[in-house]
């Protein structure tokens, strides 16, 4: 039988609500530090790549990331809120952990290969928040919120998609080679 946890004593719904909310825009102003880092971070990742068809993904979703951080202001101003940033610590250390593969590898199909496997962490992180968000605006109603951070979210989970299709293909296979 499914279990849910109790509420704490004397803690009301709308008390719940409010705490929820609370938590939903913490975790959205991580989200939106998570995005904007991103617009910064993916130019040098693409100054990087040797794949055509790599630069044409990543360059796809830079465009993408930029309409992620629209929507993600929008459903600030849903909430009555001011969009604000703060620090994703997780982001932050996949950021650093791309630029150390391009420290350790040279232009080519293996700098390519380490790109793709960094961005693919990246995909995966940014797959769990919006998860976790949309289903936190459901819970409090907000169901414009929740189709855009399913948009967010379905773009995320295809541009992994093809991250992994690329994975598959020519680009490690000729890193294998090297
Ligand atoms: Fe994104």
């Amino acid at each position: 039988m499914k279990k849910t946890m109790p509420l704490p004593q004397r803690e009301t719904i709308s008390d719940h609500n409010s705490k929820l909310e609370r938590l939903f825009e913490d975790e959205l102003k991580d989200i939106y530090w998570a995005e904007k880092a991103l617009v910064r971070a993916l130019p040098k990742l693409l100054r990087n790549v040797t794949s055509d068809e790599l630069y044409k993904v990543l360059e796809d979703n830079l465009t993408e990331t930029e309409d992620h951080v629209v929507r993600l202001e929008s459903v600030f101003r849903m909430l009555g809120k001011e969009p604000k940033t703060k620090k994703c610590e997780a982001m932050a250390g996949l950021i650093r952990e791309a630029d150390e593969i391009m420290s350790h590898t040279e232009v080519g199909p293996v700098r390519d290969a380490g790109i793709i496997s960094a961005v693919q962490k990246v995909e995966h992180y940014e797959m769990a928040s919006y998860g976790t968000l949309r289903t936190f605006a459901s819970t409090l109603g907000l169901d414009r919120a929740v189709r855009l951070l399913q948009e967010n979210l379905d773009e995320e989970r295809a541009a992994d998609n093809r991250l992994s299709e690329l994975a598959m293909s020519a680009i490690n296979f000729e890193a294998a080679e090297r």
